[in-house]
């Protein structure tokens, strides 16, 4: 375990493994190793990258953050068995920083239920798994799984074997989101007081927020000794979501005075990480979420608006700047050079090399052609997107819509391949976009089951840019497609065509058939 000061909560980031468990939210390699350079950015102490025995393609991942994101400590999840713990090993050991994460239930509903094992069975498989991993690796979490629902007297003798067996963190996890803040701070306190040797290693809180407790129950949790926080960015996770990470560090950022304790996190990367993490999984914060929601430092009522102009403090208990959010929202026009842009770009806390800032600058370009305001959500979309549906094999060199009442809509399109072909294709659908998809298909030769299709507005006015999701099926894999334009049409049928670009990827790797279904209409 690394040493640090005594007031400081060590961030424990677990977006691309808990977070990724939840429905919708999976990410490619490429996505996932996005994800993990903002995480660095951002200053997490360690990143949970994966559960590599849970397929080739976890441990793929995490076997290239490890490799390759320096910095944080990379961590991969085990059960309590050998396979998964050497598998963990394999995939993690390249890192500077390799951290190993057994866990095994320990409530009573899970022994009897899921496990079928006895008490003391349990801690013969958790002890043995633990003793293994730090043969091999010198920083070791065990988690208890539902451990806010086991019995205080049996966490206790638990957490007392793991200690014993080399576990250098141990983590309390409130797996179903049951806890209350009062009854997990008596928690951690009884296990500070039972457990002989707790003072060596750093004791951790993990939160579900299924009764919307998750922060409540972790900074109660830090707040009985707690040093270590396990969160996801924007709260994704399984069923009502984990910990947020970004309210957790603003809460003992914003009330130091109040916890006396800090983090490392550089917190003006927060927003950029908040939207780098809905672009991959294409799941929205609310608008009301806290810190990272739209409408977070938005003041409507004129009483406030009044108060904010005469003091913003009078509103305000953080400044949008702290968390990475633009004060002025309105930024850069047509006329604006590529400096201008650049200088914003980095005060947004994007950090683009050349190449990737002059192709930005020209969509940018582009865009502020054909829209009169660029806001830094316009720019923040260019961005995400500078990629999507240019990255090939096909593209969409024209794209013709009709449609209207009382008539059938159809798409005309000409398409080129990067091998130099040309197709021209057209059909009919539904709507506009049905139609744009359907000849999307014709024109490739795959076809997908839409599952999903989500339009959000960038910015405001009627020139705003409209970000289309779209989440689709193929040989019963589940791709998700995103794509940001003026014309929600076109960003329609760039995130069609970026997962079936995906897919032909995908076929020419691994000699995948072509499967021929019908098309699900938006
Ligand atoms: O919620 C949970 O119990 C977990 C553990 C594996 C830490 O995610
Ligand atoms: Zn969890």
């Amino acid at each position: 375990m690394d040493a640090v000061a005594d007031n400081r909560v060590v961030i424990f980031d677990t977006t691309l493994r808990d977070g990724e468990q939840a429905p919708g939210c999976s990410m490619t390699l490429n996505e996932k190793l996005r994800v993990a350079a903002a995480l660095r950015d951002l200053n997490v102490d360690i990143i949970e990258a994966g559960f590599p025995a849970a397929s080739p393609g976890d441990f793929e991942s995490v076997q290239r953050i490890a490799a390759t994101i320096d910095g944080p400590t990379v961590c991969g999840l085990a059960r309590c068995n050998e396979k998964d713990i050497r598998r963990v090993w394999d995939a993690v050991k390249e890192s500077d920083r390799p951290r190993i994460h057994v866990f095994v239930a320990t409530s009573q509903i899970h022994r009897e239920h899921k496990l079928q094992m006895a008490k003391d069975e349990i801690i013969s498989t958790a002890t043995e798994s633990v003793a293994l991993a730090r043969s091999l690796c010198a920083d070791i979490e065990f988690s208890p799984e539902d451990a806010a629902r086991t019995e205080p007297e049996y966490l206790a003798e638990v957490v007392q074997a793991v200690i014993e067996a080399g576990a250098t963190t141990v983590n309390i996890p409130d797996t179903v989101g049951y806890a209350v803040p009062g009854e997990f701070y008596e928690l951690f306190r009884y296990l500070k007081e039972h457990v002989d040797g707790i003072d060596a290693i750093r004791l951790s809180a993990h939160c579900h927020d299924d009764l919307g407790l998750a922060v409540a129950n972790s900074l109660a949790a830090v707040q009985a000794g707690a040093r270590q926080v396990e969160c996801t960015i924007n709260g994704i996770g399984e069923r009502a979501g984990n910990c947020s990470l970004e309210e957790v560090v603003m809460a003992l950022k914003t009330r130091k005075e109040y916890f006396g304790l800090e983090t490392g996190i550089r917190t003006q990367r927060l927003y950029p990480t908040s939207r780098i993490v809905t672009a991959v999984t294409g799941m929205h914060a609310q608008r009301n979420k806290a810190i990272v929601g739209e409408n977070a430092f938005a003041h409507e009522a004129g009483i406030h608006q009044h108060g904010m102009l005469k003091n913003s403090a009078t509103y305000e208990i953080m400044r949008p700047e702290d968390v990475g959010l633009s004060r002025s929202n309105l930024v850069l026009g047509k006329h604006s050079g590529r400096h201008a842009f650049r200088e914003r770009v980095e005060q947004m806390g994007f950090q683009l090399d050349d190449v990737e800032l002059n192709r930005c600058f020209e969509e940018f370009k582009e865009l502020a052609d054909r829209k009169k305001d660029m806001y830094d959500r316009d720019i923040e979309a260019i961005i995400m997107n500078v990629d999507v549906g240019k990255a090939g094999p096909w593209r969409i060199e024209e794209l013709h819509i009709t449609a209207g009442t009382g008539t059938v809509a159809a798409a005309a399109l000409l398409m080129r391949h990067e091998d130099g072909r040309e197709i021209r294709d057209a059909a009919e659908g539904d709507g506009p976009v049905a139609a744009a998809f359907r000849a999307l298909e014709q024109a490739t030769g795959v076809n997908l089951i839409l599952k999903n299709f989500e339009v959000h507005g960038v910015t405001v006015g009627d020139d705003a840019q409209g970000e289309v999701t779209v989440t689709v099926e193929y040989n019963r894999q589940s791709y998700r497609g995103h794509a940001v334009s003026t014309d929600i049409v076109e960003s329609a049928a760039f995130a069609y065509l970026e997962v079936i670009n995906r897919v032909i990827r995908r076929q020419e790797a691994t000699g995948e058939e072509t499967e021929s279904v019908a098309l699900g209409t938006p």
